[in-house]
């Protein structure tokens, strides 16, 4: 028998499992591979005693609409940050992947696929340097990696800002007021750019497009007539000022690296105050929302996709790649390429164009 271990790494993202179950479907027609899962990651291979399960049909068995991930999933530490704690309580983290690629050897690993964002495919960049068999398969609710046009998870995200939005838009317009809703997608301004144009915002604001707060004050005010009028702001998590800073907190969560964003609808409301805007206005912070739950079909239909090429690419031995989207296919790209550059919005791009069409103002 040959054993595949498969992993989910990063924050979770609807249509882990529904990739998951395509992985282990397409083994299980091949008769002498066996499929194992590795718990948060690669911690299940690090951690002692070791912590994977066997998947099979059986276990996978009706997950393809389950949210989060059956095998568990980490965005701290890995193999190469890997934290220890010093004797006076202090943190500092140390290098395990010669010792995890032993143990994988030692397992009768013959090959690896890692779900996960750009942080999971850096990792698997450097291992499948290192000598390891390792297939990438691209998850994020972002869409912030290249080399593919979209990433699983991605449109649930949107589907789920959207209908906020559309929500915010009957209590906006029922009050006269305006609605800042606080999307994710850290540096990337897909979710907030899809919604806003999906959910008939009047400003989205964007990581990439730094924002000038008087500009945004009279897109705003021309919405309202005397005292009636509304308006939905759908403002990016990593949107911030012209010559300002993004809102975030750096966490004090052991391993954790990126940046906690966070805050900028609340802040956007205290600019429009302090620029003289004197409407009533609320905001919503979607958070966690956005990932949970079930996928929505498209995401379906591009999870299972990735998970039966993933199994076909490990057949082919096609190592030190990433499964990718390009419409129509599902293709294999360099893996190396897919991390050197990430996906984000450009000014020059049709939907920024279409955004502008419908006179949605990015604040510029
Ligand atoms: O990368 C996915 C994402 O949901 C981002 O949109 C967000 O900034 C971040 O993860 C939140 O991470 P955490 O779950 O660690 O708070």
């Amino acid at each position: 028998m040959k054993r595949l271990l498969v992993l989910t790494g990063g924050g979770d993202c609807p249509g882990l499992n529904a990739v998951i179950r395509a992985i282990v479907k397409r083994a299980a027609q091949e008769k002498d591979w066996e499929v194992l899962g590795s718990i948060q990651a690669y911690n299940g291979i690090l951690w002692e005693p070791t912590e994977v399960v066997r998947m099979t049909p059986e276990t996978v068995r009706g997950i393809h609409f389950r949210g989060g991930t059956i095998i568990e999933t980490t965005n701290s530490g890995g193999p190469f940050n890997w934290p220890v704690k010093n004797a006076d309580g202090t943190w500092t983290t140390v290098d395990r992947s010669d010792e995890m690629l032993r143990k994988l050897q030692y397992m009768g690993i013959d090959a690896v696929i890692s779900i996960g964002g750009d942080g999971s495919q850096r990792i698997s960049q450097k291992l499948y340097e290192k000598g390891l068999n390792i297939i990438g398969v691209p998850k994020t609710i972002d869409n912030d990696l290249s080399m593919t046009e979209c990433t699983f998870g991605f449109q649930t995200a949107v589907q789920i800002a959207t209908e906020a939005v559309d929500k915010l838009v009957t209590t906006a317009a029922s009050h006269n007021r305006v609605f800042v809703l606080e999307v994710m997608g850290r540096d990337a301004g897909w979710i907030a750019l899809h919604s806003a144009i999906a959910g008939g915002a009047e400003v989205c604001l964007l990581p990439e497009f730094p924002y000038d707060i008087n500009v945004v004050k009279e897109r705003l005010e021309q919405r309202f007539n005397r005292d009636r009028g509304f308006a939905v702001v759908v403002a990016s998590e990593g949107a911030r000022p012209k010559d300002g800073t993004q809102v975030y907190e750096i966490s004090g969560e052991v391993g954790y690296e990126n940046k906690k964003l966070g805050g900028i609808g609340r802040r956007l409301i205290e600019e429009l105050k302090a620029a003289g805007f004197t409407h009533g206005m609320r905001e919503t912070t979607l958070g966690h929302l956005q990932r949970g739950g079930v996928p929505i079909a498209y995401d379906r239909v591009l999870s299972a996709e990735f998970g039966v090429k993933a199994f076909e690419m490990v057949l082919n031995r096609q190592f030190g790649q990433m499964v990718a989207y390009q419409h129509p296919n599902v293709v294999a790209v360099s893996l190396k390429e897919a991390v050197a550059q990430p996906n984000f919005v450009t000014i020059d791009s049709d939907l920024v164009r279409t955004a502008q069409g419908l006179d949605i103002s990015l604040g510029i």
